[in-house]
């Protein structure tokens, strides 16, 4: 015991009595969250990791602790003894809200300086202040709440893991570089000097290896890194529940599983049974042509439909130009989202609005067509279109009074992309997501590979360790871009919480797959020698995923935001602003590692 405790041992926290404690003597220890002063009472609420108890300072019982107490400030660390009484004035705001505790005795254990903002969840604080002490920022209990959702989530993973015969193994910080699509962080050698290791994006040769090592089932907490623009739901440095089975052939074998991980992690961390009607199986086509998105969030409609058969032979150049694109395996096509009986919200203003947004998703414009209650319909491109169109487009989209329709004509990604923004974009505006609703599904059959115009070749969609589903064995040479992957990705509430696929085991099929994804011989050597190697030495089927845990909790704990869950997170521009990572490095360091630092570009 230290002296500054004295004889003072903590018997409970801060949040747990009731009032089945009252006449019972106990001591607690804390912060002040804050100090009420009433002439002959003061009233401290203090304040630990399981909440908030009020204890009271009464001038009649013991003079020298009551002039104490006065002296008390916020964020003080404090440890105080006392009898637990009940309240005459009680409160549901707090849990512990029917007792207080009076007290006969009290050690400052710390005292503290007035803090750069209020400790305080009601209070809203500059994003930045917060982050800058993030140490404090952390006292708050929204955010002590989400990191033990978080804390839930790996024990019950874990726990699951344990019973159903995975084995937790570490695999390398310090590695050589995965093809996994993002920028690598890198980190300079000083015994092999102008050489570099790179920071995992994932785990993902390493977990194969382990398969064709014979552990059977793995799995791992794993720090993931990549250089990659930052959004609401990434990080630089981040944590994926990493998983492979061996011995699996078809995404069912890993999908079956995995959903009982999920169920056993959602009851454990918030206490929901995911009951029947989740999981289901949705294939990227159906998610694409519908919602125009790998991820969709399916808890409200909205679904976009393919007009591209009533504008075939139309006279306005937007729409036949966009059906007339071939470009590789790329085509174009004329879809549209129609937004039932919304078409009063919508202002001449309103709709332009939607057009702007539509080019901040790519799109070069954005055809609209509004029908409010009593008017005659309107539309931004009725110069070019017929009677008969209009009712053809009537009849596809079910397009009737009161309804606005939002059209998009380009390559079917633009179309996608734009369509399936503003599906979210009006989702939000007219309030049609239930938050307390959790959707979960598998979006399956993702292909193989997509064509980018850019660098005018096949990229792998997920990996190019991935294999192809059966049927499409042969049309990953004839047609790579009609051959579909045995791939899957767990989508909760319109996010990507993981993603997966069954492995290629076979040597002949990888060699195919490097291939088509233009890698030659010597690259395939130099960039993954080892791992193609291994193959040679009898691999077993095999196949997993990853979860993004920091997504998983961000989902959970329903915040918006992944810094939210993360104890010390990094800013847009991947820079801690507490400890102020990334910084400048002594000049002996540098020359250790033999690397010199053009000033120009610095
Ligand atoms: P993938 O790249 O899909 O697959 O990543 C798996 C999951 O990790 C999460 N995630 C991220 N979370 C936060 N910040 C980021 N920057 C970030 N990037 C990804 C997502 C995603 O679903 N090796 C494969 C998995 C496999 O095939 O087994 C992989 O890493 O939730």
């Amino acid at each position: 015991m230290s002296e500054l405790m004295g004889n003072l041992r903590r018997t409970k926290m801060c949040g747990e009595f009731t009032l089945s404690d009252v006449g019972s003597e106990a001591t607690v220890m804390g912060w002040v969250q804050r100090r009420r002063n009433l002439g002959s009472l003061i009233f401290v609420d203090l304040r630990d990791k399981t909440g908030i108890v009020q204890i009271v300072f009464d001038d009649t019982t013991e003079s020298e602790l009551f002039k104490k107490a006065q002296g008390v400030r916020s964020e003080y660390v404090l440890a105080v003894k006392g009898k637990v009484r009940e309240r005459e004035s009680k409160t549901d705001k707090i849990k512990t809200g029917a007792i207080e505790i009076l007290a006969s005795e009290m050690r400052i254990l710390a005292e503290a300086d007035v803090t750069p903002f209020e400790i305080n969840d009601e209070v809203s604080v500059n994003d930045s202040l917060r982050l800058k002490y993030r140490y404090l920022d952390l006292r708050r209990p929204s955010l002590q709440r989400n990191l033990f959702i978080r804390n839930e989530i790996t024990k019950a993973a874990r726990r699951y893991f344990d019973r159903n015969g995975f084995t937790e193994i570490e695999t390398p910080m310090l590695g050589k570089s995965t093809p996994e699509g993002a920028r690598d962080y890198l980190v300079p050698s000083r015994v092999h000097p102008g050489e570099f290791y790179a920071l995992p994006q994932s785990p993902q040769l390493y977990k194969q290896l382990l398969m064709i090592a014979g552990f059977d089932r793995y799995y791992q907490i794993a720090r993931c890194f990549r250089d990659e623009d930052l959004r609401a739901n990434r990080q630089p440095e981040f944590t994926q529940i990493d998983v492979e089975m061996s011995f699996v052939e078809e995404p069912e074998d890993v999908m079956y599983p995995i959903e009982g991980l999920i169920k056993d992690i959602f009851s454990s961390a918030i206490g929901l049974d995911l009951g029947e009607g989740h999981f289901r199986k949705m294939t990227y086509r159906e998610a694409m042509e519908n919602y125009g998105s790998d991820k969709p969030d399916t808890r409200f409609g909205l679904k976009i439909v393919d007009c591209s058969d009533v504008f075939k032979n139309s006279a306005f150049k937007v729409f036949t130009d966009a059906l007339a694109i071939e470009i590789g395996p790329i085509r174009g096509s004329v879809r549209a989202i129609n937004a039932k009986g919304l078409a009063d919200k919508f202002s001449r203003k309103d709709l332009d609005a939607v057009v702007e947004y539509a080019k901040t998703l790519g799109a070069k414009g954005l055809c609209w067509c509004s029908w409010q209650k009593g008017n005659p319909p309107k539309s931004s491109f009725a110069k070019f279109i017929t009677e008969e169109e209009i009712e053809k487009l009537k009849a596809v989209t079910g397009y009737e009074e009161g309804d606005a329709l939002f059209i998009a004509a380009d390559k079917d990604y633009v179309v996608f992309n734009t369509l399936g923004g503003i599906r979210l974009m009006l989702a939000g505006k007219f309030g049609l997501v239930n938050k307390d609703e959790y959707d979960v599904l598998w979006i399956t059959e993702f292909p193989m590979f997509e064509w980018s115009e850019e660098e005018n070749r096949f990229m792998a969609v997920h990996h190019p360790f991935t294999a192809p589903m059966d049927e499409d064995l042969d049309k990953v040479e004839t047609e790579p871009d009609k051959a579909r992957a045995k791939a899957y990705d767990l989508v909760i509430n319109g996010q990507e919480a993981g993603g997966g696929s069954i492995r290629i085991h076979s040597r002949d099929i990888q060699r195919k797959m490097f291939k088509i994804l233009g890698f030659s011989e010597q690259d395939i050597q130099s960039k993954f020698g080892f791992f193609v190697d291994a193959f040679n030495y009898g691999a077993p089927p095999h196949g997993g995923l990853a979860f993004g845990l920091d997504r998983l909790t961000m989902l959970l704990a329903k915040d918006d935001s992944i810094r939210d869950v993360i104890a010390f997170p990094k800013v847009q521009n991947a820079s801690c602003l507490m400890c102020e990572a990334p910084s400048r490095v002594e000049e002996k360091q540098l020359c250790e590692l033999s690397i010199k630092i053009d000033e120009k570009e610095a």
